[in-house]
């Protein structure tokens, strides 16, 4: 992968002189996210200060990182940037469309067959830009970044929520939508708010049952599951540098649990270890050479309170495992309180499946532990009364792990390896009996446990912990069970009791695999065929956006004035509608689905202007758009919040949905918006919000003189012949006003404005 090397390198050559005219900017000791925020500006070498917390920035990341549910429209909107190549290094994994049924074998041939089409054109929309293909069966997008791309002081930006999982090895890897990786993979800079910083220091040493995933387990209980909205996590300390590479790696992952916009360990020891065990010493070696660039300063370490937002303090030799849950991740539970809590609450002590791996948990580290628990089982002739499952992270982990003997002594426990893929972690589990809704529990080492996400079953209480706090109580099959004090009765009715569970961070026979599932792109693309059957449900080719008019907008009909909350999940639902993701014209059918009606407080209804009757509302807006007739949608306070899915953006304007006008936006809502040329307006008066009536027809004035700051008119035509003109406001600048102007960003980005 030299393509990678070289822009290594290239961002290591930058390295000194950017940190020294950030020092001089900051004017002060520097943590480490600012050391890579600061070496990554667009602007390259700083000239001032950014403020955290309101300043939004232009960085340019070093590569990209696109899951296969995402990067269908991630990799359909490239297509129409006119470019030839990527800008920088980026890797589609096929890791989310696997369902895990029975096993790994069958499982991924099923899911070969039923996903053909987007996998036939995800390889073949790779192969043409320049875009690394990991094939189903590959692996875990994170698992397998962290394995292979990852590098200290490198920046990233990936189309799944748990990109930050390679934190670990000291990048700032952050989640995004489809419409960013998409500007990024065609040069573009990419856009933050300059984040706050919470520092994380930890002391002591991990010991006996106590794992890296209880750090995360820990912090997700002190500051729940908004605290970090906003603020990037730094972890440093003694105890920062006594854990594992891909154990941090397990920290930041979980770091999307809170909300941070990422989280981060500094470069040491154990990080060159991981580089120099997955080969890649090269890297090592480049790292080495600027250590000290590729940790924050000593000073900031030795008095955190004056340089980050907040600071907690963890103590790892006191430390105990924890268990999260149940529906939530930020319910943290010391294990000696757990069982208590179990009995307290009612929930079902009866433990159904363990499940481990995942992109959270899956390292050699994670499987050896966890293993050594289940010889133990095996030699002590108990049997595990709990399904058990294991979801390897990647190809590379679960060859290593079978070559050394832990995937059989999984079998004798009764253990199911499944797929290398995200499985019941995303839903994609075929569990049996789960329609019946049974009250049941499960526990898992993965990072979500929100109703629903694992079976479909709400009445599932799914916990999360470490792998082997996972395989112990799989084993005992009882939520009550503490294997740090309990015993459990084996065949022989003998009492026996759990060791501490034993792994190695690494491989001594170094990690080994035979075919990693990796596809490298074509060097020359240009005869590359894209695959996209013209009959496919799945994926459609898009058309670009038309460019504006020139005039203004006139008689556009109210589709729908939502009320109260309308996130991106009311907008562009998921659940079922996932699968079409790939075809803007099918997945456009739930649009708005689920905002509510100011005038009737029903979802899906709306009056059709037209014919005077209700409809459901993609239906009303495609009767408008075959008459030729352009719509307004009416907003609350911020509207489009939620995801970065830039569906919600792209439907409306697909449908012929004109202008969004609401009381407040949700930014990254508002942007997406804006790329797609849509026009994003906000109430000047929010109380004009209650001047809008149901049969409007409404005029959007000012647009020959669109100019940043200033505001526009809108002129409300109500039924009864009476009007209202009200003054909006809109955040454009120059550039986004032309983006407006040709119809789309990426419109201009192919014109090569
Ligand atoms: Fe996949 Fe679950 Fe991770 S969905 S990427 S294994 S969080």
């Amino acid at each position: 992968m030299a393509f990678d090397i070289e822009m290594i390198k290239a961002v290591y050559e930058k390295y000194p002189s950017r940190i020294a005219a950030a020092r001089k900017a900051v004017g002060k000791p520097l943590t480490l996210t600012e050391k890579i925020l600061y070496a990554h500006l667009t602007q390259g070498e700083a000239t001032q200060v950014f403020k955290r917390g309101a300043d939004y920035v232009d960085f340019n990341p070093d590569r990209v990182a696109m899951q296969d549910a995402t990067a269908q429209m991630a990799l359909l909107q490239f297509m129409q940037a006119g470019r030839d190549k990527v800008a920088v290094p980026s890797t589609v994994h096929c890791d989310h469309l696997i369902q895990a049924e029975v096993g790994a074998a069958a499982d991924l041939n099923k899911a070969k067959d039923k996903n053909r089409e987007v996998y036939e054109f995800l390889s073949s929309v790779s192969n043409k830009y320049g875009i690394g293909f990991w094939k189903p069966g590959a692996g875990i997008i994170h698992q397998v970044v962290l394995e292979n791309y990852a590098f200290p002081g490198g920046m990233m930006i990936g189309t799944d929520s748990h990109t930050p999982n390679a934190g670990g090895l000291g990048m700032i890897a952050i989640g995004v939508g489809g419409a960013d990786a998409c500007d990024v993979m065609a040069g573009l800079p990419w856009e933050l708010k300059f984040p706050k910083l919470i520092g994380v220091k930890l002391t002591g040493k991990l010991s006996g049952w106590t794992s890296a995933k209880d750090v995360i387990l820990k912090v997700a209980g002190i500051l729940t599951v908004k605290g970090g909205t906003g603020y990037i996590v730094e972890y440093f300390g003694e105890g920062a540098k006594s854990l594992s590479a891909t154990g941090k790696g397990t920290i930041c992952n979980m770091g999307a649990e809170i909300g941070a916009t990422t989280s981060i360990f500094g470069y040491d020891e154990k990080s060159e270890a991981y580089l120099r065990g997955t080969d890649r010493s090269d890297v090592a070696d480049m790292a080495n050479a600027i250590r000290e660039h590729l940790t924050g300063d000593a000073e900031v370490y030795d008095n955190p309170e004056k340089y980050f937002d907040q600071v907690i303090e963890i103590n790892l030799s006191e430390l105990e495992p924890h268990i999260n849950g149940p529906f939530t991740p930020d319910l943290a539970w010391p294990l000696s309180k757990f069982a208590a809590a179990v009995k307290e609450n009612g929930w079902p002590a009866k433990l159904e499946v363990g499940l481990i791996g995942s992109c959270t948990n899956s390292s050699y580290e994670d499987i050896s532990r966890a293993a050594s628990l289940a010889k133990q089982a095996v030699d002590k002739k108990l049997v595990a009364k709990s399904e058990f499952t294991i979801t390897p992270g990647s190809e590379q982990v679960r060859y290593t792990v079978e070559r050394d003997g832990f995937l059989d002594v999984f079998g004798k426990m009764g253990g199911v390896v499944l797929a290398n893929a995200c499985g019941p972690c995303i839903g994609q589990w075929a569990r049996h009996g789960a329609e019946k809704q049974e009250k049941n529990s499960i526990i898992t080492s993965f990072n979500r446990n929100f109703a629903k996400r694992a079976d479909g079953n709400p009445n599932t209480h799914a916990f999360v912990a470490s792998p082997e706090i996972v395989t112990a109580m799989a084993i005992a099959g009882d939520l009550t069970f503490n294997p740090m004090t309990d015993t459990l009765t084996n065949e022989d009715g003998q009492q026996v009791k759990l060791e501490e569970p034993k792994g190695l961070e690494l491989p001594t026979k170094g990690f080994a695999v035979e075919d990693a599932g990796y596809q490298a792109p074509a060097v020359d693309g240009s005869k590359v065929e894209v695959i996209v059957d013209p009959k496919s449900e799945r994926l459609q080719l898009l058309e670009p956006f038309k460019p504006w008019e020139g005039t203004d907008l006139k008689g556009l009909k109210l589709l729908i004035k939502a009320k109260g909350k309308c996130t991106t999940d009311h907008i562009s639902m998921a659940g079922p509608w996932l699968r079409f993701r790939g075809h803007l014209d099918n997945i456009s059918n739930n649009m708005l689905i689920g905002a509510v009606n100011a005038f009737n407080n029903e979802t899906n209804k709306v009056k059709n202007q037209l014919t005077g009757e209700y409809g459901e509302v993609p239906a009303v807006q495609r009767h408008y758009k075959q008459q030729g007739i352009g719509s307004i949608v009416v907003g609350d306070e911020n509207y489009g919040e939620g995801s970065s899915r830039e569906h919600a953006a792209m439907e409306p304007r697909f449908l012929g949905v004109r202008a969004i006008l609401v009381k407040s936006f949700a930014r990254i809502h508002e942007t997406n918006l804006k790329k797609q040329g849509m026009l994003a307006l906000t109430f000047a008066n929010p109380a004009d919000y209650d001047l809008i009536q149901e049969d409007d027809s409404i005029d959007i004035i000012g647009l020959t003189e669109f100019a940043p700051g200033k505001p526009l008119t809108v002129v409300l035509n109500h039924a009864d012949g009476s009007k209202d003109e009200i003054k909006v406001n809109h955040t454009y600048n120059e550039g986004q006003i032309e983006w407006f102007k040709a119809g789309s960003a990426l419109n201009l980005i192919k014109a090569g404005i």
